[in-house]
């Protein structure tokens, strides 16, 4: 009698807990808690580091959301966009959307180099990415998300899949909705996660065509664009995706809506089509955005994350063990 009660008890406990790791603080067997042992240090060194990067040079917050980003639409967030190029090894550093284009890796290294010295071969390039993209908004006064952990990184990499997975700027509005639900995303989740284009910077080669040969812009914003991008030559001349591109507000939509919008992919948002609408209430809704925003980041930094015992933690992420 007083065994199978102790044993119900047992039971009730164990299953509360189980409840309580699938939905309190998991997402697969991503946890809040999976460093709590190993390294209980790690979140602060992370957002200390990104903090001081960020008030170093507001942009690199841009930078390094961007870097989760392309390492979550290729094969899942295993810090594949990290691994350098070598002699018998092609990363993802050439593809298109990311060659000359992504940066913040120094700091990367920065960060990964001061987990190393506290908890050595502990905390993975894939779960580094994830918190540095959340502090990083929060540092340029954008939403928190939380972020769970325990992803592990890849041995691999895909020149291809980047090229085809990340989206283009040339691209159509029905393009990006295929292009982001190609990976589970809705066109309302597309649109929400656009809006990282709040902060950052753009290359004119990317948006030139725009400044020249589209219609759907703002004449006052194309002219004074034209005098750092110009029809030939400055091709990384600099221009920012937004008329507030240190701080994570809800501009971008304002942008869109009165035409400014730096990409062409930008101003498909909100070109006469079916996103129009809540491009409006982003506009108007900063919380609204900012929720959205949060819970599609939230999505993007659980895709396929490698967990158990596949890929490895890397000691350095610019290479496999
Ligand atoms: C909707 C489709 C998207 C397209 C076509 C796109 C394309 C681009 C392009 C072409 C640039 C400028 C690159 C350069 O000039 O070298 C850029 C910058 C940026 N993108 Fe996107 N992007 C998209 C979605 C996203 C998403 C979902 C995020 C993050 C959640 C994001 C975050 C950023 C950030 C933060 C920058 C600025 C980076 C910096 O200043 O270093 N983008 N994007
Ligand atoms: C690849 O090259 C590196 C040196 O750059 C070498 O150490 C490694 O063994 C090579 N790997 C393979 C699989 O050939
Ligand atoms: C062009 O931009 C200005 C300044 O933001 C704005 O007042 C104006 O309404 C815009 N024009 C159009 C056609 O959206």
């Amino acid at each position: 009698m007083v065994s199978s009660t102790s044993s119900l008890v047992f039971k009730f406990l164990t299953l509360t807990l189980c409840l309580w790791f699938l939905f309190g603080t998991t997402s697969g067997q991503l946890s809040a808690n999976f460093y709590a042992r190993t390294c209980p240090n790690f979140r602060s060194i992370i957002t200390r580091a990104v903090n001081s990067a960020v008030s170093n040079e507001a942009r690199m917050g841009a930078s390094l959301l961007r870097l989760h980003f392309h390492d979550c639409f290729v094969n899942g967030c295993d810090g594949s966009v990290l691994l350098d190029d070598t002699a018998n090894f092609t990363g993802e550093k050439t593809a298109n959307p990311n060659s000359n284009s992504l940066r913040g890796f120094d700091v990367i290294d920065t960060i990964k180099t001061q987990l190393e010295r506290q908890c050595p071969g502990v905390v993975s390039c894939a779960d580094l990415l994830a918190a540095a993209a959340r502090d990083s908004v929060v540092a340029l006064r954008g939403p928190s998300w939380n972020v769970v952990f325990g992803r592990r990184d890849s041995t691999t990499a895909s020149l291809s899949t980047a090229n085809s997975n990340l989206p283009s700027p040339t691209e159509s509005l029905s393009n990006l909705i295929s292009t982001f639900s190609n990976l589970g995303f809705t066109t309302n989740e597309m649109v929400a996660l656009s809006g990282a284009h709040t902060i950052g910077q753009s290359r004119c080669t990317v948006f030139r065509n725009r400044l020249y040969n589209e219609n759907n812009i703002n004449s006052t914003f194309a002219t004074s664009l034209r005098a750092n991008c110009p029809s030939s030559g400055g091709d990384n001349n600099l221009s920012p995706l937004d008329s507030t591109p240190t701080t994570f507000d809800n501009r971008y939509f304002n942008d869109l809506i009165s035409q400014r919008g730096l990409l062409h992919s930008d101003q498909e948002l909100f070109n006469g089509g079916s996103t129009d609408a809540q491009v409006r209430t982003y506009a108007s809704n900063a919380a609204t955005f900012s929720r959205d925003f949060a819970s599609a980041m939230v999505k993007m930094s659980n895709l396929s994350p490698l967990t158990g015992s596949s890929g490895q933690v890397r000691t350095n992420c610019r290479r496999t063990n």
